[in-house]
């Protein structure tokens, strides 16, 4: 059974409106609910455990259960960082759990193909990421500014979700991580500490987390994207239907004029 773990109880400081991004509006759908969307298309993956912030569990919850198409889901408290949301998350993970995939809430652009790469990986190897290659030269900065080295791009990877695990892995590095008060900025850090190997994916550009209003942006520009293509594609369709049907008429226009000419015909001998 395949578990997705959702941290979704940030305040979306960076976005600046004041409140939780997963739940702003992105071309008609909360972010949130794009995202379970994404995943609950998707069928190697079972059910869903969304943290949010503890005073919206009621609202989110609501909001969920009038959402239809989504897979089985349960909505608990998160915390103060993104790390003990996860952990919040794993805490309420059913006994029959093999693999926990961990996806932010604020990625719902996320492709089913990226997913299944995941979870295949997650059930091959233990442990695997999405990511995609540095298109930038990065460098190593120190505090006053001053280059410290550049590290070679052709090794350098951007790392996004799904992240993916045996799920006796991911909760023994949440507990060792809890044990040492170590905070990491991915769940595969706490993995990479106990010396596991973790595997990478190729991901997807798209799957861009909407962190500033210029990310929300760039999602409608996708989105729209995909709209207009659709509707050439009916355009198209529904063209070449009529031109069909056109022909049709035109056959029957044809044969009804062969019947009236041929009774006009008859008509003629008789007199
Ligand atoms: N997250 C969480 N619990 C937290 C902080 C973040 O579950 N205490 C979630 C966010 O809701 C988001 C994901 O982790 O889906 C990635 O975090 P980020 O993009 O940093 O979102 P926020 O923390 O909300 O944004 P900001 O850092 O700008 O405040
Ligand atoms: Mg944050």
């Amino acid at each position: 059974m395949v578990t997705v773990i959702f941290p979704a109880a940030g305040v979306g400081r960076r976005m600046g409106v004041g409140k939780n991004k997963a739940l702003l509006n992105l071309c008609g759908k909360p972010i949130l609910v794009r995202t379970l969307l994404a995943f609950s298309g998707c069928d190697k993956v079972d059910d869903f455990i969304v943290a949010v912030g503890a005073e919206e569990v009621d609202e989110v919850s609501r909001m969920l259960d009038k959402t239809p198409g989504l897979k089985p889901f349960r909505v608990v408290a998160g915390g103060s960082e993104r790390q003990y949301s996860v952990q919040n998350a794993l805490a309420a993970l059913s006994p029959d759990a093999e693999i926990v995939l961990v996806h932010d809430a604020a990625r719902p652009l996320v492709t089913t193909k990226t997913i299944e790469a995941v979870v295949a990986e997650a059930w091959r190897s233990g442990a695997a990421i999405a990511a995609v290659r540095a298109k930038n030269t990065i460098k190593i900065v120190r505090g006053d500014g001053v280059v410290e080295s550049t590290p070679d791009r052709a090794k350098l990877w951007e790392v996004q979700t799904p992240q993916g695990f045996r799920c006796d892995i991911l909760k023994e590095a949440y507990r060792r991580a809890e044990q040492d008060g170590y905070l990491g900025t991915d769940d595969a850090a706490l993995v990479e500490r106990m010396g596991l190997t973790v595997h990478v994916v190729e991901g997807d550009e798209r799957n861009i987390k909407l962190t500033t209003p210029e990310d929300l942006w760039t999602a409608e520009m996708f989105l729209g994207r995909d709209a207009l293509g659709a509707a050439k594609e009916s355009v198209k369709n529904a063209g070449i239907e009529f031109g069909e049907m056109l022909d049709e008429l035109a056959d029957k226009v044809s044969d009804a004029a062969a019947k009236v000419k041929a009774y006009a015909e008859k008509q003629e001998e008789k007199k």
